[in-house]
């Protein structure tokens, strides 16, 4: 029986029912069901109105079609066996054998395998391309040394890409129970993915190559909107700085040292006995004081908030959690208590909607007297002492008044407590971009958070997986992800340390931070050379924040990662395809880092093209590899001919001084195009359109380069005043236009 509807089809066959929505000519959400039950959305996808294209439905005797623009779904009317194809009739993906198998513990869809890559998959241990592995979904304090055989991490995100030389698409399998994929272990012929629980809910995800369809997966999932400029600088931290004497002499000394630094966190003890929204009264007597002398350094500082409340009638939060009934409960609905940082402690229920409110009070209060962000760590939610690392899985949640098993809300836990905490950072000031760090995380954490990869050790081995890892997440979605620096647990070598932050500055969450009992990580607790180097290093990411901010602009608007795979831009060129040791950062910069000891030259492939040390200037041919040396303080860096490269003076701390000039860097080549984007970085006035906007744009032809600089939209009027062209590499020019000018000066005054 076939129906149509306002958005797509529903179809019943013997008890089945298969609903298909068109949420775009490309997006298409497939929900089947042999339960009287309706859709469950989770929390990944964002809220909105969709604009539903124009779609036809044909029928014939076994099969229903539906044709959007670019894809033909067909169904069979009876089995909801489903093929989806290209607007030529080309198979892009079907299913395989029995397709969709419901079960009350278990739905699972099985699909053909013709891929030849899988992408994705959000923070998994191991390399890039996931073809021929099997994993699971449910975010896990893991602590024992992370390697290729660790399934489970602290995040979840149920989405993949799948590529041959044909066809690019994603997709996403809205169900937050504990989910698994296999994707090509088991068979050469089929792949499938399904969950422990919860609905056969997916999204099919087109797009003509990976670029669109992350474009198409982030504009279902939601993009990150623009962080405080602050957060990509440099941040320090350690578990734990403490006492607060302590936390000032590091800060004092980054300023000393004159080693860019932004942020300094705090960790665990500089909370009573790890309740959370208290100071020590011991070691942060004078805390207020304190936060006052860090900010009059011009730092930052992110406070840790677990989600565990101590079980303690004397303390506030705990009383106020029994009182009005905010803890997540056993199956036999009493308060579930579980052991954590502060002994026995309860969890707040995030997924309603007053336990969030009253978060956010909480956070609103306690960040007053200085806070400028919240790291939440422990929200897998961790829970020591027990098998599962977790709470039991019959725990009770309320989401949307209707009590939720934790087998369903485990997984979406930690966006709730993000959510939470970034509206109460909106409550204590309306008008600042909130900033928060999460350990756990959902798909479609990036409306609410940054993320980093929790707990890595000092070895080689974690600095080079931290490529692959933190590329993945970014083709989940989630650009804003960086990885502890230098290692957390386990003590840091000078060298590893070194080569650690030559790399780390090129990825979009720059943050040290080691465990409790390690070897000191500031970049001067390893000598001198360390500390130059790392002087040298931070220096360069200060140079390139207009850089990396567009590169945030960008994400904020079509989703795409900051740091890429060499394969996200060149997707064509077959040998990038299953790269893990190189990445992007943006489209015009290539780092490849060298991740072993003792090591003073790499391998480096580089895409077609003419590319550029971004050092020393050396011509590179691309499409080949070179062994390039790379000497301990150097890192292979090559820039693309074409690129253009908006930098600034290196700060201290970004909001130290004003800028007044920019660099736009020029490279050699024909022509090159370039957006950048500038506004106060940190307030909201942005979404009132107070931002500005340039176009710039360059051809080079028989030794004359033509610049057209163009103001696309002018409304921030603080912004930098002057920017002065820098030609890298051109050997003859005759002549240099800007706006169609000759000039001598290279430079434009904005006004
Ligand atoms: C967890 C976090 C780590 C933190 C520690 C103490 O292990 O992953 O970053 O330092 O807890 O709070």
């Amino acid at each position: 029986m076939l129906q149509r509807t306002v958005e797509g089809i529903v179809v019943r066959s013997e008890g089945k029912k298969l609903e298909l929505r068109v949420i775009t000519d490309k997006i298409v959400n497939i929900f089947v069901t042999d339960k009287e039950e309706k859709r469950r959305d989770t929390i990944a996808i964002e809220k909105k109105k969709y604009d539903i294209p124009d779609f036809n439905v044909e029928e014939s005797k076994d099969k229903v079609l539906v044709l959007t623009k670019d894809l033909k779904v067909e169904i069979d009317k009876k089995t909801f066996f489903i093929t989806f194809k290209d607007k030529d009739g080309d198979v892009i993906n079907e299913d395989y054998g029995e397709g969709v198998k419901l079960g009350d513990s278990e739905v699972r869809c099985y699909k053909k395998l013709r891929e030849d890559h899988f992408y994705g998959f959000g923070e998994k241990a191991g390399y890039l391309d996931k073809k021929g592995e099997k994993f699971e979904m449910w975010n896990t304090d893991e602590f024992m040394t992370h390697n290729q055989t660790t399934k489970l991490l602290y995040e979840s995100y149920p989405f993949f890409i799948g590529m041959n030389k044909k066809h690019t698409y994603g997709i996403f399998l809205d169900n937050s129970f504990r989910s698994f994929f296999n994707m090509g272990e088991e068979s050469e012929e089929y792949y499938y993915f399904g969950a422990y629980g919860g609905q056969i809910n997916y999204y099919f995800i087109y797009g003509n190559d990976i670029k669109e369809v992350v474009e198409n997966y982030t504009y279902l999932t939601g993009r990150i909107e623009l962080p405080p400029l602050w957060a990509l600088g440099n941040q320090q931290s350690r578990y734990s700085y403490t006492p607060q004497e302590k936390v000032l002499e590091v800060a004092k000394t980054f300023r000393e040292k004159d080693i860019p630094c932004d942020v300094i966190y705090l960790d665990i003890d500089y909370m009573e006995g790890y309740r959370v929204f208290t100071w020590n009264k011991d070691t942060f007597k004078n805390y207020k004081e304190m936060l006052k002398n860090l900010k009059s350094m011009g730092f930052k500082v992110v406070t840790i908030v677990d989600p565990g409340v101590k079980r303690d009638y004397e303390y506030f939060v705990y009383r106020e959690g029994i009182e009005n009934d905010y803890f997540v409960k056993d199956k036999y609905g009493i308060t579930y208590v579980g052991k954590v940082w502060p002994g026995e402690a309860c969890f707040p229920d995030f997924l309603q909607d007053k336990v969030r409110k009253w978060w956010g009070e909480k956070i609103a209060n306690f960040v007053r007297d200085g806070i400028d962000g919240i790291w939440n760590d422990m929200n897998e939610p961790a829970v020591f002492e027990t098998p599962t690392k977790t709470m039991p899985e019959d725990n009770i949640h309320i989401l949307d008044g209707e009590k939720i098993s934790h087998r369903e809300a485990h997984n979406v836990y930690a966006n709730y407590m993000a959510l939470a905490t970034k509206e109460g950072l909106l409550k204590e000031r309306t008008n600042e971009r909130p900033f928060i760090l999460t350990r756990a995380a959902f798909a479609g954490i990036q409306r609410y958070a940054a993320m980093w990869t929790g707990d890595n050790r000092s070895l080689y081995e974690h600095l080079l997986m931290m490529m692959p890892m933190l590329m993945n997440v970014g083709l989940s979605g989630q650009p804003f992800a960086g990885a502890d620096v230098g290692g957390f647990e386990g003590d840091c070598s000078e060298e590893l340390f070194i080569r650690w932050i030559e790399a780390a500055v090129f990825t979009p969450f720059l943050r040290v931070h080691s465990a409790i009992g390690t070897k000191d990580q500031e970049p001067w607790s390893f000598g001198k050379r360390a500390e130059d180097i790392a002087r040298k290093f931070t220096k360069i990411r200060y140079e390139l924040l207009p850089y990396i901010y567009d590169l945030f602009y960008e994400a904020s608007k079509k989703g795409y990662p900051v740091m890429r795979p060499l394969v996200f831009e060149y997707q064509e060129d077959e040998n990038t395809h299953k790269i893990y040791d190189e990445f992007m950062l943006g489209q015009n910069l290539l780092i490849a880092p060298v991740y072993l000891p003792s090591k003073d030259r790499r391998e480096v492939y580089l895409p077609s093209g003419i590319w550029y040390d971004y050092f020393t200037g050396e011509r590179y041919e691309g499409g080949n590899y070179y062994l390039v040396e790379a000497p301990i303080d150097t890192i292979p860096v090559f820039v693309k001919e074409g690129a253009i490269i908006v930098k600034q003076k290196p700060l201290s701390y970004v909001e130290e001084d004003r800028i007044e000039e920019k660099v736009v860097e020029i490279y050699r080549g024909n022509r090159g195009k370039y957006v950048h984007y500038e506004d106060d970085g940190k307030t909201l006035d942005y979404k009132k359109g107070v931002y500005n906007l340039f176009e710039i744009e360059f051809e080079y032809f028989d030794g004359e380069i033509d610049i057209k600089f163009d103001k696309v939209h002018f409304r921030y009027e603080d912004g930098a005043k002057k920017y002065r062209f820098v030609l890298k590499n051109f050997d003859e020019v005759k002549k240099v236009k800007i706006n169609g000018e000759e000039v001598e000066e290279y430079e434009i005054v904005v006004k």
